[in-house]
C-alpha cells in the first residue's frame, strides 16, 4: 500500500527538507482562502473565454473532517480546469509534497470543501509575472493539488505569506530542530539528551545536532530498524524501541545519571517516563505531541500530573513554534549547511511516488512507516 523508497539525501533534496520542515506550521496560502465554500476564488480565478491550452489540476478536497485516524474517504480527488493566466499570475506544477503530522490536527480548523493543506515544491510552467519566470521553482502552501495559478497579491490567511522562489542554498529556512534544541533545551557538552520521535524528520535532526555539540544522545522511536539506523548511522549513543521495550527502565539504564534535556515530539506516556528521570534544572522542549493527534479534539486532553517532578527538580518546560525565530532563520540554515558540508549532518527521506498515493504517504507517516522526512514525489 505504502509505495516508498528510502535513500540518503542529496543537496537538492536537502533544499526541500529544510524548507518543508520549517514551513510545516504554515498554512495553505491561497487555497485556504480560495476554496472556502461560497467565497470568491482568489487564487484560482473564474474561467475566461479566451482560447488557451487547457490545464487540468487534480486536487484533494476535504469532504469529512478527520475523526480518530484519517480515512481515505475523508478526502476526494477531483479534477479542476484552470483558467487563463492574467497579468501578474503564474502557473505552477507540483513536483514534491511534504506530508507532516501537523496536517492532521490543523485541517479541522477549516471548513469542509477546502483543498487539503500542505506545502509543495512546484515548477513554474507558465508565467505572466517577470519575478516568477518559467523554469524556476517555488515553495508554497498551496495544498494537495497538482497545478495552481498563483496570484502573488494574495497571502495565506494565517501567516500572511506568499509562495516564494526556491532560492539557492544559503537562504533557506529550516529550523525546528536547530532553534528548538538550542534555544529551549540550551544543551551543554557532556549532558544527556533524550529525543522522542527520534527517527523522524525533526527528531533525527535534533539528535545529530546534539551529538555535534558533544551530548550523550538517546533516541526513542517505534521500530528496531529505526533504532539501528539511529545508533549505527546517525551517531546516537543509544535508542529505545518504545513498542517493544519498557521506556522507563530502558532509559534508566541508558541514562544512569539522569536526563538533562528532553526534546519532546510525541507527548503521552513516553514523555511521562522521560520527565520523571530528568535531573535538577533539566530543560524540556515541547515540539509536538503526535501521540495525541488522533485524539478526540472536541474534549481537551487531561494534563498528566507533572507538577511534582517539575517543582522538585526545578525543571523548565517550554513549548514552541519554529516561526518564533523567523528573524534568525538565516543563522540556523547556515549552521545546518556547515554541518552538512562537514559531514556532521545527514538526512534520510521516505519518498512515496505518485500524487494518487498522497493519502497513503500521509497515513503511513502518522503510523510511523517513515524514516526521516516523509515526502511525495509527483
Ligand atoms: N513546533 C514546531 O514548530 C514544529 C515544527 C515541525 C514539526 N513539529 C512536530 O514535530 C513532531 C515530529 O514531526 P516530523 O515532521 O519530524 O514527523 P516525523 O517524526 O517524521 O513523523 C512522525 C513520526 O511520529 C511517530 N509516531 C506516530 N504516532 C506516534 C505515537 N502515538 N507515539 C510516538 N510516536 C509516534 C512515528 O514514528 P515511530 O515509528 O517512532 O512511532 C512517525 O514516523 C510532530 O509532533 C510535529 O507536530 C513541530
Amino acid at each position: 500500500m505504502f509505495k516508498s523508497i528510502q535513500r540518503e539525501v542529496s543537496w537538492d533534496r536537502y533544499r526541500f527538507i529544510v524548507t518543508t520542515l520549517a514551513r510545516s506550521f504554515h498554512y495553505n496560502s491561497c487555497e485556504i482562502i480560495s476554496t472556502i465554500p461560497n467565497q470568491r476564488n482568489v487564487c484560482i480565478r473564474n474561467f475566461s473565454s479566451q482560447s488557451h491550452k487547457i490545464v487540468k489540476a487534480r486536487k484533494y478536497v476535504v469532504v469529512n473532517h478527520f475523526v480518530n485516524e484519517a480515512k481515505p474517504t475523508d478526502l476526494k480527488l477531483v479534477e479542476e480546469e484552470l483558467p487563463l493566466l492574467q497579468n501578474g499570475e503564474y502557473l505552477t506544477e507540483a513536483e514534491y509534497f511534504s506530508v507532516d503530522p501537523y496536517m492532521k490536527p490543523y485541517v479541522k480548523r477549516y471548513p469542509l470543501g477546502i483543498t487539503m493543506i500542505g506545502t509543495q515544491i512546484a515548477k513554474i510552467v507558465e508565467s505572466k509575472n517577470p519575478a516568477f519566470p518559467v523554469g524556476k521553482r517555488i515553495v508554497g502552501n498551496m495544498g494537495w493539488r497538482t497545478h495552481t495559478i498563483v496570484n502573488p497579491k494574495f497571502k495565506d490567511l494565517v501567516f500572511q505569506e506568499h509562495p516564494y522562489l526556491l532560492p539557492d542554498i544559503g537562504d533557506l529556512p529550516s529550523n525546528t530542530a536547530y532553534f528548538g534544541l538550542l534555544e529551549i533545551c540550551k544543551p551543554k557538552s557532556g549532558e544527556t539528551i533524550v529525543i522522542s520521535g527520534a527517527a523522524g524528520a525533526v527528531g533525527s535532526h535534533v539528535g545529530q545536532i546534539a551529538k555535534n555539540l558533544g551530548l550523550n544522545v538517546i533516541g526513542i522511536c517505534g521500530s528496531d530498524e529505526k533504532c539501528k539506523w539511529l545508533t549505527e548511522e546517525m551517531g546516537f549513543d543509544s535508542a529505545i524501541n518504545y513498542k517493544t521495550m519498557p521506556v522507563a527502565s530502558s532509559l534508566s539504564k541508558a541514562a544512569s545519571n539522569g536526563v538533562d534535556c528532553y526534546f519532546d515530539n510525541v507527548g503521552g506516556d513516553i514523555s511521562s517516563a522521560v520527565m520523571y528521570q530528568m535531573k535538577p534544572f533539566g530543560r524540556v522542549a515541547v515540539c509536538g505531541s503526535i501521540s495525541s493527534y488522533n485524539a478526540d479534539s472536541s474534549s481537551l486532553p487531561k494534563c498528566t500530573i507533572l507538577q511534582p517532578i517539575l517543582s522538585k527538580n526545578q525543571l523548565r518546560m517550554e513549548g514552541f513554534i519554529v516561526l518564533h525565530w523567523m528573524d534568525r532563520w538565516h543563522e540556523g540554515i547556515m549552521q545546518n549547511l556547515q554541518w552538512l558540508r562537514e559531514g556532521k549532518l545527514r538526512y534520510r527521506e521516505t519518498v512515496t511516488k505518485g500524487f494518487e498515493n498522497m493519502f497513503d504517504a500521509f497515513i503511513g507517516m502518522l503510523r510511523g512507516e517513515n524514516i526521516g522526512k516523509a515526502i511525495v514525489q509527483v
